[in-house]
């Protein structure tokens, strides 16, 4: 069982890149399941409109995952009525079907979770007590996209959970990190997988608006910025029959 995690979309230029690779990709690593995190995908590279889940759930994501910016360009309730798009399920008021969903295998089920850190962020409610809640340990696979800025509270929320989810993948710094790897009680996990955006940016953004909010602290409005794009992903490796990770591969495309 191969399951592909793409990592944060960034801008029209991300979710078109994206859109046109994803097919490919999914035969090259003969992905069973293909997990994206839209967060950043609409033109001003904050949120997610229901045009852009489309394009990838019509691309071959199965599950469009999110993060803080979920409800920038998207209304609450279309997370309660678009099944496999999730938003945290630790925002305030989240309902366990905005935040998680399963996938049928046939043969087996996985669950898939979405989580949003606390650390440096929104003070949500806690993503550790939140996954005990939805945990389901009737599905044999349990995959977790862990939406935060801190890489102690994503690596520590891995070990929590290691032997019960079966992947944790991070997402929101935009930066792919070199630690892949199967924990001891076989969890695959990555502190972050990065993002699917322009090259030349910063995080995303067009680098003199970076550079202005950080050297002068003055307001200043983000664009995504233009050129061509990269694509970050990783690719966990289940055992069918007990669930757990036998690898966990990171596929950096330029
Ligand atoms: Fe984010």
């Amino acid at each position: 069982m191969n399951v592909l995690c793409v990592g944060d979309v960034v801008g029209l230029s991300g979710l078109d890149e994206v859109c046109s690779r994803l097919p490919a990709l999914r035969r090259e690593y003969k992905a069973d399941v293909c997990i994206v995190n839209g967060e950043n995908s609409d033109v001003c590279g904050r949120g997610i409109t229901r045009s852009g889940a489309a394009a990838l759930f019509d691309a071959g994501a199965d599950v469009v995952t999110t993060g803080n910016h979920c409800f920038f360009r998207t209304r609450p309730d279309t997370f309660e009525e678009t099944e496999m798009l999730l938003c945290p399920a630790n925002f305030p008021y989240t309902s366990a079907r905005m935040g998680s969903c399963v996938v049928d295998l046939g043969r087996a089920r996985m669950q898939v979770i979405n989580l949003s850190g606390v650390a440096f962020m929104e003070p949500l409610d806690n993503p550790f007590v939140r996954f005990d809640e939805l945990y389901d340990s009737s599905c044999r696979f349990c995959v977790v996209d862990l939406h935060a800025e801190s890489t102690a509270e994503k690596r520590a929320f891995a070990c929590y959970v290691d032997g019960r989810a079966s992947a944790v993948f991070g997402t929101h710094t935009h930066v792919p990190t070199a630690d892949g790897q199967v924990l001891p009680g076989g969890t695959g996990y990555i502190t972050d997988v990065g993002m699917c955006g322009p090259l030349q940016s910063v995080i995303g953004v067009v680098p003199a608006q970076a550079i202005e909010k950080q050297r002068c602290h003055t307001p200043v409005r983000f664009s995504v910025a233009e050129g061509a794009c990269g694509l970050n992903a990783v690719l966990f490796t289940l055992n069918d029959a007990d669930g757990r990770c036998t690898a966990v591969r990171q596929i950096l495309l330029p």
